[in-house]
């Protein structure tokens, strides 16, 4: 018998791969391919969102940005106001897992007091981001935080303080909220540089609930134990920091001169406070967390990866460049 020849086993072998390779397309039943998992749209996702209120204009600009933001990309937000209840914000974040939302972000009012809601949520399949304010919980019980470095916010409004009043002074501090996050670093970070200078004191430190109507009645009795003792405010806040500012006129002092200044969160208001030389500092604290939450959001929804804090990017800003400043701030 007449041997084969190698190269008839090499074609015939070459010939079937190319054949199997083709069965796809001379097979002419349908594929069949297992469905992606539906991935959600800015359109189609379903966002509630628990605010603490009103009490200051960075509250008002933190809220503009966010209804702002879910506008421009179209995403159904189911926004509630807790007027500085935390019951409120409680209530609102059960209303929002009974309405099957896809996401919650939300603004913690004190840092104490959510494990129980948040858990419900967890049970739910509802994701918890929080936004601004960290809550006192476990880790696996919210997706992100995004918002500021508060301790750090204290350390650079101390730091300030300490190069205005030359490492030696009487201190009086308006805190922000009893219990919130910003009231509770800000007071250690302030204290944490003060350590290096034992010449500056805090002779009284009383809550202003981040409201210039507090900050203005704290102040007049800081004014009227303490008055001219007084070489320096820290304030929480720009709002308290202004409303101080009307009870040390009405006092007779000349604040941002007879009283050094410096306050946190960096509104128009200060700017204006800075330019009529009343305002020695403010730390900038950014309230336009709006895109970044949503854009998170998104990536929470979808499954993909978050880090588990997003910092915002903060200045300090004094009265030299506020006049130039001012025209370009968006809160
Ligand atoms: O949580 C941010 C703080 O809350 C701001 O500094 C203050 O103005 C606001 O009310």
């Amino acid at each position: 018998m007449k041997a084969v020849p190698k190269h008839y086993y090499l074609f015939s072998l070459i010939l079937l791969i190319v054949l199997w390779g083709c069965r796809g397309e001379l097979d002419p039943e349908p594929q069949i391919t297992e469905p992606e998992t539906a991935k959600k749209t800015y359109q189609n996702m379903v966002v509630g969102y628990s605010q603490i209120g009103a009490e200051s204009e960075w509250r008002t600009g933190n809220t503009a940005s966010i209804q702002k933001a879910a506008e421009n990309l179209g995403v159904e937000l189911i926004f509630s106001d807790a007027q500085q209840k935390q019951e409120n914000q409680i209530k609102a974040i059960r209303t929002f897992i009974a309405q099957q939302v896809d996401v919650i972000g939300v603004s913690p009012i004190v840092e104490t007091g959510w494990e129980s809601v948040f858990q419900e949520a967890k049970d739910a399949g509802i994701p918890i981001i929080l936004v601004d304010r960290r809550a006192d919980v476990p880790e696996d019980l919210y997706a992100t935080y995004i918002g500021s470095d508060f301790v750090e916010e204290g350390r650079k409004a101390a730091r300030v303080m300490a190069d205005l009043l030359d490492g030696k002074g009487n201190i009086v501090e308006l805190v922000g909220t009893v219990d919130s996050a910003p009231a509770n670093d800000r007071y250690t970070g302030f204290r944490e540089i003060l350590l290096d200078y034992p010449e500056m004191k805090i002779i009284a430190s009383e809550s202003a609930d981040f409201t210039r109507a507090k900050g203005q009645e704290v102040m007049q009795e800081f004014l009227e134990q303490y008055g001219d003792q007084i070489d320096a405010l820290y304030a929480h806040n720009d709002d308290s920091a202004i409303g101080a500012i009307r009870a040390i006129e009405d006092y007779g002092l000349r604040p941002g001169k007879d009283i050094i200044i410096v306050s946190i969160d960096a509104i128009r208001d200060a700017f204006q406070a800075m330019i009529d030389g009343k305002l020695n500092a403010t730390v900038e604290c950014n309230p336009l967390l709006g895109p970044t939450f949503f854009d998170v959001a998104y990536k929470v929804v979808n499954e993909e990866y978050v880090p588990k804090w997003i910092p915002s990017q903060e200045s300090i800003y004094f009265p030299d460049d506020a006049a130039e400043i001012l025209p370009t701030r968006k809160y």
